[in-house]
């Protein structure tokens, strides 16, 4: 028999029966019809727990855990299963793939940026769901020539039916982001599709200033620092005459994910590069220009705060069902506090566990003397 219990997205497991009387704490993967498949951490027996040489980790395990009582197993299955997720891994080697022999990184990049930009936290309309793919969204000005890898992307649909195109133009991005040297991004799949177009006017217009950027980026549930950081991402790519009427780089090397985008804008400008209203909205603001700097000056903290920021936008809109209680989703607002409740929960119990366990064991050697 074991008990499971949920610790914040990992499940602490206590064994019962001859010889195998230990708690053990498993990194959940998945959940495959019935198994948690996870990496398995044992923990000293419980008359050692005092010393000093803490868990020593396990490999890979397939686990059945059958839970003494459902009451304790608070986290639900997440909602895809073993053939999305392997789906996913493969995608995402051909997104990679694509990408670098297409050199279309940017595209990509701003293709999920536009799909997820939508998002509107007040009326949770929008956001990460693919609504991009259709007509009356695409022809919204801010997407002008985006429709080119909307349609490079039906051919992964094609490939992989069972991924929804949200997932599809979010892992894009994220893959669009590493392959030109940038962060890893995580990404957790499970977005729902929707053919739910918002207004035209959701995203930025690039002609305006500090004000008008916090009224996009705040009206999505998004902070002062990931509108510094994430617009970081032009360090990728070119605006094009035809597309947006604005035209030429940010960076002299726009197929570079770096922190060249602030130096620039420290700077600045160099001849030939771009700076939109909205780029140098960035410098007049103070509280934006404190970002600005530290970005420019450190790219290794770049890089950390872009991943995070990144992963909030390629969620927005998605809720707690879509990914389980036990994920760090910006929009699962309830996720925080309900996490440290089940793990401040956890630990009492799994203390509780291991010294009914160990007591257990007393009692039995007291037993066989
Ligand atoms: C802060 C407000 C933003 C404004 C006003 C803005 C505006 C623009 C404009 C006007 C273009 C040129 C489009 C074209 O002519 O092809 C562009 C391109 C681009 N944007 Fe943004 N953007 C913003 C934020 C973002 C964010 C948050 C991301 C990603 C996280 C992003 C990623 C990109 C990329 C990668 C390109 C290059 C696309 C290409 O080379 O085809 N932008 N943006």
């Amino acid at each position: 028999m074991m008990m499971l219990l949920n610790l914040g997205g990992r499940w602490a497991a206590a064994a019962r029966g001859p010889r195998r009387n230990r708690s053990r704490i498993y990194d959940v993967e998945g959940y495959d019809g019935g198994t948690w498949v996870g990496t398995e951490h044992r923990y000293p027996k419980p008359e050692r727990l005092g010393d000093k040489r803490g868990p020593s980790s396990g490999g890979r395990v397939r686990v059945c855990l059958l839970p003494l009582s459902r009451k304790l197993v608070t986290m639900p299955a997440p909602v895809v299963d073993s053939a999305y997720r392997k789906n996913i891994e493969k995608l995402r080697r051909d997104l990679r793939a694509f990408i670098a022999e297409k050199n279309c990184a940017p595209l990509m990049v701003r293709l999920g940026w536009h799909d997820a930009g939508t998002y509107d936290a007040a009326t949770r309309t929008g956001g990460a769901n693919g609504s991009i793919r259709s007509e009356r969204e695409f022809v919204h000005g801010a997407n002008n020539g985006l429709k080119k890898a909307i349609d490079w992307c039906e051919e992964f649909k094609a490939k992989y039916p069972n991924l929804t195109y949200a997932d599809i133009y979010q892992l894009g991005g994220v893959v669009g982001v590493e392959v030109t040297g940038g962060p890893t991004i995580e990404f957790i799949p499970g977005r729902k599709d929707s053919v739910a177009c918002t207004p035209e006017g959701r995203l930025p217009d690039a002609t305006k200033g500090h004000q008008h950027l916090r009224d996009i980026f705040h009206r999505m549930g998004l902070s002062d620092q990931d509108i510094v950081a994430l617009s970081g991402a032009h360090t990728l790519g070119r605006a094009h005459k035809e597309r947006s009427g604005f035209d030429g780089p940010w960076t002299s090397e726009p197929l570079k994910f770096d922190n060249s985008y602030f130096v620039e804008l420290i700077k600045g400008g160099s001849e030939g590069l771009l700076m939109l209203a909205t780029d140098k909205a960035l410098m007049e603001d103070p509280k934006f220009r404190t970002y600005v700097e530290a970005y420019a000056k450190d790219e290794e903290l770049f890089f950390h705060d872009y991943a995070i920021s990144h992963k909030k936008l390629s969620e927005l809109g998605c809720t707690a069902e879509l990914y389980g209680s036990g994920s760090k989703s910006a929009q699962v607002d309830a996720s925080t506090s309900t996490i440290l409740a089940q793990a401040g929960v956890g630990v009492v119990v799994t203390a509780i566990v291991v010294v009914a366990s160990y007591m257990y064991d007393m009692k039995r050697k007291v037993a066989l003397k």
